[in-house]
């Protein structure tokens, strides 16, 4: 990614492109800004006199400086008022701040952005953020266009930031969630025809070869059938694409300690199979495996960072196809569980892999389940696009997930497991039919979910609206990556308390 170093020592006691300081509303110097101006002859002083810049939050201004051999570029990012100043308003202003490093490709640049206040939030926190903010404001997607534009991924080798050496972990956990974010998102970009089932395989079991302490296997079609998976192979039935469920294995906890299980919704693309989808909604279909990818990010974060936890992950992996084996609608199928579900809407698939895989979980005895998955368009129209969805069996559980998504600016928001709505999925043909009357339609999928979860405290985030972005240009957003890789350190660091 880059070298990030933590620094407090004043301006200009090292070498860097370019310098990033702060000013503030009523034309305030941050305490480094004034020595900045200080040694520049009254340069900022004279820019705020000029009213080229005012110190409103998420303004920009970079400054060539000519014969200053300590830096070649000044860059004054307005921060707005320092009272209340809130985490959302500090991303914004980390955004526009790395963003325009990225703009001027400075290679390096030493960023006082450390120095602001933020409500509620410590040095370890605004460091992270920084070390976050600056590998989104670097990452382009992994285009295959034969001329690549690689020079914005190139750019900012080094990062020196305002910051104790004490909050050194920040520097690494904020490394670490970058880098699952990445790989979520490269994977989520990804077209179909290249992100297949057995790519995800692949991809899996490299990670597996590049992390200590993380392995991979994946059951093929065959062996799910032993396994009496009918549910998830009833998805796959229509294309040529065979399916998978990958399981990955993170071990960084005592033997006998319970693992906490992520479990992935990997539909590589989903034509809504012979209830097929129209033209326009089918075009965003290839980002259906966004929980998958979630995962795999999580694990190697998880990973990465060497957390004393062991750690499952399980990836259902399909792609939704109408071909001549296909499934149709009112065929019953068989689920590991034994429950028989009838298929109403093939559309409604990701509730059919995934039923299977959270059947499968339960072997792990786990400490908790949390299935990530791009399920229901329903979870947009109830909640918009900034908090996926939350449900849980599991009060505590939830309030962790919920916690873990605000200190990781990655939120979610939880919907009722209404039991009102459960007999929507009653059926006279099956046990269970896998939809409903149409109404909460995100909570009747996570309702014919917890169907299948009742071993275990479960959580199910439905981020049909959070993996991807449509503006400004579509593409994955690397969520929930944050809230699961937060979620888990959480989980760790009360293990290192009680020992
Ligand atoms: N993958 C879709 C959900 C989705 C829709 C994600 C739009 C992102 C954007 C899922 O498989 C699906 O098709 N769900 C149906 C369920 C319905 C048939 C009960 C839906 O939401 O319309
Ligand atoms: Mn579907
Ligand atoms: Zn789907």
């Amino acid at each position: 990614m880059f070298d990030v170093h933590l620094t407090r020592s004043p301006p200009f006691t090292d070498t860097a492109n370019c310098l990033v300081v702060a000013v503030c509303d009523a034309r305030r110097l941050s305490a480094c800004a004034q020595l900045v101006d200080r040694a520049l002859d009254g340069l900022i002083s004279v820019l705020l006199e000029r009213g080229s810049i005012s110190g409103e939050s998420g303004q920009v201004l970079s400054v060539p400086l000519l014969n200053n051999h300590k830096a070649e570029y000044l860059l004054i990012v307005g921060c707005g008022t320092d009272a209340d100043r809130s985490d959302r308003e500090y991303r914004r202003i980390l955004a526009a701040a790395f963003q325009e490093l990225v703009r001027i490709c400075a290679q390096s640049a030493c960023i006082y952005l450390g120095e602001v206040a933020v409500r509620e939030r410590d040095e370890h926190w605004k460091i992270r953020q920084q070390v976050e903010a600056a590998a989104a404001a670097c990452y382009r997607v992994n285009s295959l266009k034969t001329r690549p534009d690689n020079k914005a991924r190139n750019s900012l080798a080094q990062i020196t930031l305002w910051g104790d050496e004490r909050n050194r972990e920040a520097v690494s956990r904020g490394l670490a969630v970058a880098s699952g974010v990445r790989k979520c998102r490269d994977l989520g970009n990804l077209p179909a025809n290249i992100c297949t089932p057995a790519y995800l395989v692949e991809q899996a079991q490299q990670l597996a070869m590049q992390h200590e302490g993380l392995s991979t296997t994946a059951l093929g079609e065959e062996d799910m059938q032993a396994l009496g998976m009918g549910a998830l192979l009833s998805v796959g039935a229509g294309s040529a694409q065979p399916s998978q469920l990958i399981v990955m294995h993170y071990r960084g906890g005592r033997e006998a300690q319970r693992p906490h299980v992520l479990v992935g919704k990997g539909i590589t693309f989903d034509t809504g199979g012979i209830c097929l989808k129209g033209r326009d909604g089918m075009k965003l279909m290839k980002y259906d495996m966004g929980g998958a990818a979630a995962v795999i990010g999580a694990m190697a974060a998880a990973a990465e960072l060497g957390l004393r936890l062991n750690i499952v992950g399980i990836v259902a992996c399909a792609e939704n196809m109408p071909g001549s084996r296909a499934t149709k609608p009112t065929d019953v199928v068989t689920s590991m569980s034994g429950q028989t579900v009838e298929v109403l809407n093939t559309d409604a698939e990701g509730r059919l892999v995934l039923c299977d895989a959270l059947t499968y979980a339960e072997r792990f005895e786990p400490a908790s389940v949390v299935d990530v998955a791009t399920l229901t368009g329903a979870s947009m129209i109830a909640l918009g696009r900034h908090y996926s969805a939350l449900f849980a069996n599991d009060a505590a559980l939830a309030d962790k997930l919920l916690a873990a998504g605000q200190r990781a600016m990655d939120k979610a928001w939880q919907l009722p497991l209404s039991p009102e709505d459960m007999a929507q999925l009653d059926t006279e043909f099956a046990d269970i039919a896998n939809i409903g009357d149409g109404s909460a339609g995100c909570v009747v999928a996570a309702l014919f979910l917890s169907r299948f979860s009742r071993a275990y405290p479960w959580a199910h985030l439905d981020i049909s609206a959070t993996a991807k972005q449509l503006k400004p240009g579509i593409a994955a957003t690397g969520r929930p990556v944050p809230l699961l890789v937060q979620y888990l350190i959480d989980r760790h660091e009360e293990l290192v308390e009680e020992t």
